[in-house]
């Protein structure tokens, strides 16, 4: 029966605007849109120059090691409760034994904070650094996780520049520029996501000074801890925490191969106690009380996974990688529109610029990945979804004939949209 109640809205829930705004140009939504755009009579295969997850490819499955870890902590029914919002007590140990070889200093597995992959980590820190009126300065070209996290949170975001012509050293003088006495951290990524450079000692400790004359935390994304094979060595930031507070984060998702496993870290590095006087240590256990945690039998299995795994599996990898960047950046040198300012040293990607006055008919970054999506099967990133308009971001962690092949059809297209002599 219609009465004049139908006038009355029928029902209390709305989507939530924000929400969609804050998360429409992450990595994921933008792949799924190049994928949807794919030619499904294009019968070769989809070269996959988009994001880091190398995992289906047999050259790049996981240690045994690491399978038999999963395997025996099942088997043990020993893991198969709830546990502590912080994890276990001899998975947050193994980890600070892992990430103290690299220190001056040994952790103690207080300072260690299991999560739900390093996307958890990142929404920990951010979430409980998100004091009203707060700003948090992240680089560009960056991970948009970042900003989609800040965004949902109302911390405002300030971008600093990393520099392409100084292998993408930070802009420490944008840092002091943007920052005011409403900043509370900045973040940096290295091995960096997405430019593929690794940070040297001498630069990590200018970061340190210049965070601790501003007064700000650092948080050192180091998800590509030790997948460097340039020049410089992998620094953990943690080296300088008696400079400066650092929040390490972490996962096993990328130098194990295994990002579905889905475990991560949280790790205080503060030699002085400045974050525990300032309450940010409960805080953040109060945010992963209310938290999923990391699946116990994984926990259960991370003590054999970081203190079994022997380096030869590392040293694989690692050079599989590093032939990668090879292929690619030495592939890319000759696609005319396409100019690699600096060589990758580390992690799985490249940035990328491209040069819109040798083609015809390419508008922007995005239409030139849609085309390549429809016209070749194959996916890159544009710039503009970490911070960079006209660039792309390319992945070259895929199996080596795959790599090659996709280069090629590259070259093809941009020959192809090339503007005419
Ligand atoms: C992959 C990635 C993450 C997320 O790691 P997970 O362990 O898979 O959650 C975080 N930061 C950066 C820079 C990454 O590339
Ligand atoms: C978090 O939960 C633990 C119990 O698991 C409790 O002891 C602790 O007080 C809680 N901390 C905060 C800050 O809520």
């Amino acid at each position: 029966m219609e009465n004049g109640s139908t006038l009355r809205k029928r029902w209390g829930f709305r989507s939530n605007p924000e929400l969609n705004m804050a998360t429409d140009n992450t990595v994921r939504s933008v792949l799924f849109m190049l994928l949807s755009k794919l030619n499904n009579s294009d019968t070769r295969p989809v070269i996959p120059l988009g994001h880091g997850d190398p995992s289906a490819f047999p050259c790049f499955r996981t240690t045994q090691i690491a399978e038999d870890a999963i395997v025996h902590s099942i088997r043990s029914a020993t893991f198969n409760g709830y546990v502590p919002p912080v994890g276990i007590l001899p998975a947050r140990r193994a980890v600070a034994e892992y990430l103290s070889q690299d220190l001056p200093y040994a952790l103690s597995p207080d300072d260690v904070f299991l999560t739900l992959g390093c996307t958890q980590a990142i929404q920990t820190v951010v979430t409980v650094l998100s004091i009203p009126k707060a700003n948090i300065l992240l680089p560009k070209p960056g991970f948009p996780y970042y900003e989609a996290i800040a965004k949902s949170c109302h911390l405002e975001v300030r971008h600093f520049d990393l520099l392409p012509h100084k292998d993408w050293e930070v802009d420490l003088d944008s840092v002091n520029a943007l920052a005011d006495e409403n900043t509370v951290a900045m973040v940096i990524i290295n091995p960096g996501n997405p430019c593929g450079n690794v940070f040297t000692h001498q630069h990590l400790q200018k970061v340190a000074e210049t965070a601790k004359n501003l007064g700000i935390l650092v948080i050192s994304d180091e998800v590509y801890d030790h997948i460097a094979f340039g020049k410089n060595p992998f620094v953990p930031m943690a080296v300088f925490a008696s400079t400066v507070p650092v929040i390490t984060l972490g996962s096993i998702s990328k130098r194990w191969i295994v990002p579905g496993w889905r475990l991560g870290w949280l790790v205080i590095n503060d030699r002085n106690g400045i974050l525990k006087e300032h309450g940010i240590i409960d805080c953040i256990t109060a945010y992963l009380n209310i938290s999923s945690d990391a699946p116990t039998f994984i926990q259960g299995a991370v003590p054999d996974i970081l203190s079994k795994t022997k380096v030869d599996f590392f040293s694989k990898i690692v050079n599989i990688i590093k032939e990668a960047a090879n292929i690619c950046y030495e592939g890319i040198q000759d696609v005319p529109g396409i100019i690699c300012p600096s060589k990758p040293e580390g992690s799985m990607f490249v940035m990328v610029k491209l040069d819109l006055s040798v083609f015809e008919d390419i508008e922007d970054d995005v239409d030139f990945c849609v085309k390549l999506a429809k016209e070749e099967s194959v996916i890159i990133l544009p710039g503009n979804c970490v911070g960079l308009n006209n660039w792309l971001r390319v992945t070259f962690a895929i199996e080596h004939s795959a790599l090659e092949e996709g280069i090629n059809r590259l070259k093809a297209f941009c020959a192809r949209h090339a503007k005419k002599p």
